[in-house]
């Protein structure tokens, strides 16, 4: 398989870009954009002799604030109203927004702040999450079948403690960051009982 950098990916043009490469089966390198990116920011912070902390988030759920959804709560909305054709078959680690945020602020403020921090609450399968969600929230159709991907199917856990240790009171759970997310959605009349 060939390989292509595509930049700006979220814009107009690129996004389309994205897809037909996608439905060509190529996979997209997330992980790698990520390592390269943090990597970049060491090398400049280091040369400039700047003070990088780095906050590292899992799948990131809560309330959203934007009259529109993008990224994680996009993905979660289209899960929700079944609108994906299938569900992740795999865990994930798990964050409500307003603790990353507490990181982020904590990773700013705090002088003994340094390195690397973990932030996620739990890992959980996405199966046993849908399930609590259906039982939750009978009213929408939410995905019921997993889909064909593999790699994310292994049992995995993440140290938050460090960033527990810097100051980080406690996390959010699972059912916590979806009820808040769920009822922005609600209130922002993205989801109704015939979605
Ligand atoms: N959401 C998650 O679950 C999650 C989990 C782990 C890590 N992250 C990472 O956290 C970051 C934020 O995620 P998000 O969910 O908030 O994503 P998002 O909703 O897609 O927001 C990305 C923001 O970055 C801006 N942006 C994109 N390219 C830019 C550029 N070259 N210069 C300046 N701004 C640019 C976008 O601006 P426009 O709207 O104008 O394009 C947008 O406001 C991303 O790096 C993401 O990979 C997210």
């Amino acid at each position: 398989m060939k390989e292509y950098c595509v930049t700006g990916a979220t814009g107009f043009v690129a996004s389309h870009l994205i897809k037909a490469l996608l439905q060509n089966g190529c996979s997209m390198w997330y992980a790698y954009a990520k390592t390269l990116g943090e990597k970049t920011a060491q090398k400049v912070a280091e040369e400039k002799n700047l003070d990088l902390v780095v906050v590292h988030p899992s799948f990131v759920i809560g309330p959203l604030l934007a009259p529109y959804v993008t990224s994680s709560l996009k993905y979660v909305l289209d899960l929700i109203k079944g609108a994906k054709g299938a569900y992740p078959n795999g865990y994930c680690g798990f964050v409500h927004v307003e603790d990353l945020v507490a990181a982020h602020i904590l990773a700013m403020e705090e002088s003994k702040a340094s390195g690397r921090y973990i932030c996620s609450s739990s890992v959980a399968h996405w199966s046993d999450v849908l399930a609590g969600l259906r039982t939750k929230y009978p009213m929408y159709p939410f995905e019921t079948k997993p889909n064909n991907n593999e790699g994310d199917r292994n049992q995995h856990s993440m140290d938050a403690t460090k960033i527990l240790q810097l100051g980080l009171p406690s996390f959010k759970s699972i059912p916590e960051m979806f009820d808040d997310c769920i009822k922005s959605f609600e209130d922002k009349g993205m989801l109704s009982s015939a979605s």
